[in-house]
């Protein structure tokens, strides 16, 4: 049996709502059909923001919402998106697809977005292609109420108030798409562009720095020693391919055991991850002033067949809630460090909690996760020390179970994933005397996911007790995450 202690005694801290935080890019059918379908379509919108999107999107509290790239953030220009739109300027979207952009939705429909969903924006400003004027006026435009012409312009537009937007990022990639830069020069363009994130009433912008890839420490190593103190976040990007190369990453759906622990064991890597960037970056901020923004990450494999490969359109079975699963524990557990995470990408690209066809919407299973998990958010994270066996084969082998725990408002919660695709595992949570529990989980065959036609994954009630201390007894299904409450 699997035992989990908890020690609500030892925290790392507050974990941060916006780990939970999402991403969403001009890239295939993200924006454009996934969360926006104009006006005048039959499918139900508000102001041509699907309904149904909305919804789920509520559902799960999205708290914050990167946009809007990614790559494309690098060739974005906002003046093109605002303004009516038959007036709009056309662009070709040359990362994603070649397909045309029109620019019909732009920084006003974001916000309506944003809005709608109730979660805070995160703008990340064009570096790459763009200029420091360009992005000064873009925050002028959203966060400034006086009287210039840019907020002129905005009231032209429809909005009177501003949004008051706090999270910027500084450039998206900018070691890569975003410019291939070296760090040593990014840090200086870094330091004159965030001098003109001015702050507009009472809102100081959040200011985030672009960061490494995956590995990459000597890039955090010199953004932190040359510009840490300009800085509020850095972010770092990770993701998981079940392949050994970008040309093949390996399909969503069709693999083997082997693929399935291989996929895990490479997501874990993201606790690696994060104590190789934090040891770097505490050298230069001990006190963790500046935020880690783990802003991309997720899985990526090759597109679904038959589909536009610059519109990384992808499936999502019980091996994706399981990496969602792992990978937020990881993210909670590192909360003294890690302030934002975002999931690329919300809709119909990459790992996405939704997918569309037309007017039908799919809930992901690691759309489930996230609801799983709602209840971190904000919570005070509580010390979870595990003790399992090992899942896996003899070369991907990782423990068999992944936790983590907080604290809200006199509740315990729990989150635990049987990573294990085959075995249950009997599981004993101790530490903590609760006088009442109740458990949700969601569980299936590795393969298993939610699609147009059939739809057989679901959170369902979990059947857990509690003995004469007050410790958790329940049976984790086979490839289960499960969210256990006790209070
Ligand atoms: O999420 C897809 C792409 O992955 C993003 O545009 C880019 O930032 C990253 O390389």
């Amino acid at each position: 049996m699997a035992v989990i202690t908890l020690d609500p005694a030892r925290s790392a801290g507050t974990i941060s709502k916006n780990i939970y935080g999402h991403f969403s890019e001009h890239l295939g059918r993200c924006i454009y059909q996934g969360l926006y379908v104009g006006e005048d379509s039959p499918i139900p919108n508000v102001r041509g923001i699907r309904t149904d999107a909305v919804e789920a999107l509520r559902k799960i509290a999205v708290p914050v919402l990167r946009w809007p790239g990614g790559c494309f953030a690098d060739e974005y220009h906002w003046r093109d998106g605002i303004g009516p739109k038959a007036d709009r300027r056309r662009m070709v979207n040359t990362n994603w697809g070649g397909v045309v952009e029109d620019n019909s939705f732009g920084t006003h429909e974001f916000m309506d977005l944003c809005e709608q969903v109730g979660c805070d924006a995160y703008i990340n400003a064009n570096v790459g292609s763009g200029t420091v004027r360009e992005m000064a006026e873009w925050i002028e435009y959203m966060n400034s109420d006086g009287d210039s012409t840019v907020v002129r312009e905005r009231r032209a537009n429809g909005r009177q108030d501003s949004w008051g937007v706090r999270y910027w990022g500084i450039g998206n990639e900018s070691w890569g798409c975003g410019g291939n830069m070296r760090p040593e020069y990014y840090a200086d363009v870094y330091k004159r562009y965030q001098t003109f994130c001015r702050t507009y009433g009472e809102n100081r912008p959040f200011r985030i720095a672009c960061g490494a890839s995956d590995f990459n420490y000597r890039w955090t190593e010199v953004l932190m020693r040359e510009a840490a103190g300009f800085m509020d976040g850095l972010s770092v990007h990770y993701y998981t391919l079940c392949g050994d190369t970008w040309d093949k990453k390996g399909s969503a759906t069709d693999f083997t055991p082997e693929d399935y622990y291989k996929t895990l064991k490479k997501a874990s890597r993201m606790d690696e991850l994060l104590c190789g960037h934090d040891a770097v970056m505490t050298r230069y901020d001990p006190e963790k002033r500046v935020g880690l923004i783990v802003d991309e990450w997720g899985a990526w494999y090759d597109v679904e067949p038959g589909t536009n490969p610059g519109f990384l359109y992808q499936q999502n079975t019980m091996r994706d809630a399981m990496i969602a699963a792992l990978t937020l524990n990881i993210f909670n557990r590192h909360c003294d460090r890690v302030v934002m995470a975002n999931l690329a990408q919300t809709v119909n690209v990459l790992q996405s909690v939704l997918l569309t066809e037309g007017a039908r919407t799919v809930l992901t299973p690691t759309y489930h996760v996230f609801d799983l998990y709602r209840a971190h958010q904000g919570g005070r994270e509580v010390g979870c020390y595990v003790t399992t066996g090992r899942a896996g084969t003899e070369a991907w082998s990782l423990d068999q179970i992944s936790a983590s725990a907080s604290q809200k408002d006199g509740v315990l919660t729990v989150t635990a994933a049987n990573l294990d695709a085959e075995a249950p595992a009997g599981l004993r949570i101790t530490g903590f005397r609760a006088a009442r529990i109740s458990a949700r989980a969601l569980s299936g065959e590795m393969h298993q996911k939610n699609d147009f036609d059939a739809y057989p994954l679901a959170v369902r009630e979990l059947s857990a007790s509690l003995d004469e201390n007050g410790d958790a007894v329940l049976t984790l299904p086979a490839c289960s995450v499960a969210e256990i409450t006790l209070a």
